[in-house]
């Protein structure tokens, strides 16, 4: 097999990152945009030693579920690469997904659920991080998501995934950054002024955050300013509007300082009977309706499974799971090293007048290392990176019963299960939730029995 061959495929299913998975000759084949059922005329555009890679040139025969994208660029884009596979499908796709990178990694077969379906398929989307670049070196602000696997930028003007006056925020941006003589971002030199535009939405009242995330040190130019002051005054739903400061090259977004400009430096949302304040760098999950539903299904086991629970919550974030889950506890100690979202979880606690939640600004292993006190469950919901050994030994230590751990890495969750299952853990349960539909991206809830349960 060469690259530039033309042959026929079969798609069987997905692989973990949405490609369609055919098998020539016993030799297996990615094929990006494809839909389990299609037969497909397809160029061989990348051969390994394992693997290759091909495009499709024809639908033979189009799969049963395939369904027309709502967007435009939805074969470019590299966000919603599930988007013309229909809905339902999606999610028996996505179970399928996780039971093999389960089964990959661990080297036996555990049941999955059917993934919990969103709320929402489309619109569902309320945090928006756009890079900025310049079109060329005509003065053209550009802002969208990269071409599948590239750097290339796309300019996204309608995005069905996020709700419609994010579109006409980031358009505003674009056109009166252009009159105003703001630059986009040169990935190369390191230069220009907007690297992105970061938007907040809440759910529960419709506030808008915007966050400009500039080139500099900690200066703000005067066009920058300006532009602000016109975002805030145009907008009634923009709250707050401010910029972040981030002049390294990395590809990591927010700096570590942000300046509001305008307005307030949060907007609220609401989950499980309790408000949170969302800060441009606090963490919350991006589509509050599916997290309503992924945080009821834990209450509700919690609930039924144990009274007056001792809890720990590490990596907590605006310790969400700490405070909707603290009326069905004894006591919770929330952990988490990002020191706004725990000054946020602190003002939520305060509020509403929560006197059994501790929250502790930590990193998760420093804190569980060094503490004495033992927990009915401790709650893991780490980055996308997982957790570790070192930190999964210590939980292990402390926790008495259950962990409940919420991922959303397939893989980094079966790497992180294949140490506590060597380490004598059994897994009660798995319950993908689908937080983010017509992506490959799926949130899973595991429920582990630890040894001395
Ligand atoms: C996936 S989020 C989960 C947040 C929270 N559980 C929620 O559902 O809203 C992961 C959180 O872990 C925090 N974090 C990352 N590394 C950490 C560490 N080493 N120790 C403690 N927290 C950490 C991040 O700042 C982030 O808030």
């Amino acid at each position: 097999m060469k690259n530039g061959n033309t042959i026929l495929l079969d798609i069987e299913k997905l692989n973990s990152e949405g490609a369609g998975i055919a098998r020539y000759n016993n030799f297996v084949i990615f094929v990006k945009n494809s839909c389990p059922g299609d037969r497909l005329k397809c160029k061989i555009t990348k051969v390994k030693k394992n693997y290759a890679e091909a495009e499709i040139e024809e639908i033979i025969t189009p799969s049963a579920f395939r369904v027309s994208p709502m967007c435009k660029l939805q074969k470019i884009c590299g966000g919603c690469t599930l988007q013309h596979i229909e809905y339902s499908k999606q999610l028996s796709l996505k179970q399928s997904m996780v039971e093999d990178t389960l089964h990959s990694i661990l080297g036996e077969k555990l049941a999955v659920n059917k993934p919990i379906s969103s709320g929402k398929d489309y619109g569902y989307r309320c945090k928006i991080q756009y890079p900025v670049r310049n079109k060329s070196n005509n003065g053209r602000l550009y802002a969208g998501y990269f071409k599948q696997g590239s750097h290339e930028l796309i300019n996204i003007k309608y995005c069905p995934i996020h709700p419609e006056i994010c579109d006409k925020i980031i358009e505003f941006v674009k056109t009166e950054g252009e009159k105003k003589g703001i630059s986009g971002y040169n990935e190369q030199s390191n230069s220009g002024i907007l690297k992105h535009i970061v938007l907040r939405y809440s759910k529960f009242n419709n506030e808008i955050l915007v966050i400009l995330v500039i080139n500099t040190e900690g200066s703000i130019p005067e066009c920058v300013k300006l532009l602000l002051k016109n975002l805030y005054d145009n907008f009634n739903k923009i709250t707050g509007a401010g910029v972040n400061f981030n002049n390294l090259k990395t590809n990591v977004i927010l700096g570590e300082k942000t300046k509001i400009l305008y307005g307030k430096n949060y907007i609220e949302e609401k989950l499980a009977d309790f408000v949170f304040k969302i800060g441009a760098d606090t963490f919350f999950q991006v589509n509050p309706e599916c997290a309503e539903l992924m945080f009821k299904y834990i209450k509700t086991y919690i609930t039924d499974t144990f009274t007056n629970p001792r809890l720990l919550d590490a990596y907590a974030g605006i310790a969400a799971f700490g405070i909707t889950l603290s009326p069905i506890c004894k006591n919770v100690v929330s952990v988490e090293i990002n020191k706004q979202s725990v000054e946020n979880a602190q003002k939520t606690i305060k509020e509403n007048d929560i006197k059994n939640v501790e929250v502790i600004t930590s990193d998760s292993l420093k804190y569980i290392k060094q503490t004495n006190d033992t927990f009915d469950i401790t709650i893991l919901d780490p980055p996308r990176k997982g957790c570790g050994e070192e930190l999964l030994k210590e939980v292990l230590r402390i926790t008495k019963n259950k962990i409940i751990y919420v991922s959303c890495s397939p893989k980094s969750l079966a790497t992180d299960l294949k140490y506590l299952l060597k380490s004598g853990c059994k897994v009660e349960n798995i319950q993908p939730f689908d937080m983010f539909p017509n992506t490959f991206h799926v949130e899973n809830v595991a429920v582990i029995s630890t040894p001395s349960a």
